[in-house]
């Protein structure tokens, strides 16, 4: 790896990986490759076993993939001709990266441990430090109010932590809250306000007592529509709420501090919003939104789960960066799983990617790497603002197994897409059933087994007759195969086997990005639906001129809802 002091430049020119020799001898062969994965494995009893990997806790099985060594072996010379390693030891070593924001990208920064040597120093900020100290401040802060030192402004103890956020200062949270409910305090419950539908608010708050709730108002930017919108709605009903049960004018500003925190780099606008900066917790600008679960933006987790689970998902973040940083690039799981990823998207022609995690409680966990993976890949340009002439982010989507079994899985074992597909689970249960003598979660994990096998290896039209189906019907029950998957398992979905799983991806994303010379770390293209939303204020308030001034479609679907609102 780079040294942290040695002079990084996040601006060198990006690789065209089409024009490398590696590209080329890719096309060659991906025309040439011949096979399915019943002859592979058929013909090399090692194959599981020489594409078998681990990662940290992690286990992760890419042998079901479509590829031969020779593929592995021309895609790791891709990573090499486009610099992919280069790049992600600029990254650590706090190179600005992200050119369009002329910042560093230092999400890894934020799960070194205490006292790590050498120490890292980036623009003259000793990122270490102040790291470590403001999971000191959240910390005391975490333990103040599961111990119930802190309390709401008459003195009742705090029972439901109300986080306000959206995109990545949601997403993440609500993730690891759900995965992670087993470790919550008893009598303290995390819920999580997003929407700028103001339903959103509405329920989330409606059986709450002011009393008892805590909200932490968490915005990278703290100028998020959607947030500072819903921060001011849970201000009024708390206030409203509170004065119900006496609370006078002169308590107020008491009960705006004792009730809400804020999260944020923007902490001048957290005061200018109200809350005290001494009940701030902040991150820094070099922290991406969707990569900012473990920075500041997890407070509600260290608050509902405990400092130290937090503690123990940051070492799970750590030990996946340092396989990152140092596994040989032939074991490198999150290379090898983003090289495989575009060799599916570019090669094979895969257009989306799913993930289905056989655990209910990831049941969030594909819907949060749709942000990780989408806002950072999807893009058009390179970094130095030259078109791409590949393919690049595909779309991720998932559901928990079994759930998407009953779905849509037909689609992936007998459409007519490629859809590459992540499979992920648990050897250990985190509530460990019986139905009668059956332990359920080997029923589970039976399907897991079952599915990845199925995609893999299909049914013949001679099996199918074999079993005794005859004519049209044959055609109709056969399954090609060669779908591709990937299998990760771990003992058990710990704190620190989510952070694992989550750093694991963030650098899977980080190779595409790398191999396609995108910059994985910005995110304009959110900008013109939110400038365009705050333009036709006034023709969705009624203004007819504005109205008029709109687009024929636009016009009419506002004059509709003008027509039709109750
Ligand atoms: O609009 C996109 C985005 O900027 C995301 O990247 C970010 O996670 C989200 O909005 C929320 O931003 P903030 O944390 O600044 O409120």
């Amino acid at each position: 790896m780079t040294s942290p002091d040695a002079p990084v430049s996040g601006a060198t020119a990006p690789v065209d990986p089409t024009t490398t020799p590696a590209w080329e001898a890719l096309e060659a062969h991906d025309a040439e490759i011949s096979g399915s994965l019943r002859e592979w494995f058929a013909e090399d009893p090692q194959r599981a076993v020489r594409f078998t990997h681990d990662a940290a806790d992690l286990h992760v099985d890419l042998s079901k993939n479509l590829v031969t060594a020779e593929t592995v072996d021309l895609l790791l010379q891709l990573a090499e001709q486009t610099g992919v390693l280069a790049r992600r030891d600029a990254m650590y070593a706090g190179a600005h990266i992200n050119t369009t924001e002329d910042r560093a990208v230092l999400h890894t920064a934020l799960r070194r441990p205490a006292g790590a040597s050498p120490a890292l120093v980036v623009d003259g900020q000793d990122v270490d430090h102040d790291v470590h100290e403001v999971l000191g401040r959240i910390a005391d802060f975490a333990t103040k109010v599961r111990s119930g030192e802190w309390t709401g402004v008459t003195g009742k103890r705090i029972e439901t932590v109300v986080n306000i956020g959206i995109g990545g200062s949601d997403l993440g949270p609500v993730m690891v809250y759900e995965a992670l409910k087993p470790y919550a305090q008893e009598g303290l419950t995390a819920r999580f306000i997003s929407n700028i539908d103001p339903t959103d608010a509405y329920e989330t708050t409606a059986d709450l007592d002011p009393e008892t709730t805590l909200v932490i108002v968490a915005s990278k930017t703290f100028t998020t529509l959607e947030t500072i919108t819903n921060a001011r709605l849970v201000r009024t009903w708390l206030l409203d709420g509170l004065r119900a049960k006496g609370l006078t004018a002169e308590q107020e500003k008491e009960a705006v501090a004792k009730h809400f925190v804020a999260v944020s780099t923007a902490l001048d606008k957290v005061a200018e919003f109200g809350i005290d900066p001494e009940n701030a917790f902040g991150f820094w600008s070099w922290v991406g939104g969707r990569y900012s679960v473990d920075s500041a933006i997890g407070t509600v987790l260290s608050t509902v789960l405990g400092p130290e689970v937090f503690e123990e998902l940051l070492a799970g973040f750590h030990a996946m960066d340092e396989h990152f940083a140092t596994a040989p690039a032939e074991q490198n799981v999150p290379l090898l799983m983003g090289l495989l990823n575009v060799w599916n998207v570019n090669f094979l022609e895969a257009e989306t990617h799913a993930v289905l995690p056989y655990s209910q409680y990831l049941h969030r966990f594909p819907a949060y790497l749709q942000q990780l993976t989408m806002e950072s890949n999807g893009k058009s340009v390179r970094w130095d603002g030259s078109t791409v002439v590949t393919e690049t982010g595909e779309v991720f989507w998932g559901e928990p197994g079994t759930n998407g079994q009953h779905a849509f899985y037909q689609l992936i074992h007998q459409g007519t897409r490629i859809i590459p597909a992540d499979f992920i689970a648990f050897a250990t249960p985190a509530r460990p059933l019986k139905d009668g003598e059956q332990d359920v979660h080997e029923l589970f994990l039976a399907n897991f087994f079952a599915q990845t096998k199925a995609l893999a290896f299909g049914k013949t039209a001679d099996e199918v007759r074999a079993e005794g189906t005859e004519g049209a019907l044959v055609a109709a029950r056969e399954f090609s195969g060669d779908r591709p998957t990937t299998s990760i398992m771990a003992p058990a979905l710990t704190p620190s086997v989510l952070g694992q799983l989550i750093a694991l991806y963030e650098h899977i994303t980080f190779v595409q990005g790398a191999v396609w010379g995108i910059n994985s770390f910005d995110q304009w293209g959110v900008e013109l639906g939110k400038q365009l939303a705050k333009g036709l204020a006034p023709a969705v308030a009624g203004d007819e001129s504005a109205i008029a001034a709109e687009d024929a479609s636009t016009a009419g679907l506002i004059r509709y809802y003008r027509e039709h609102r109750a």
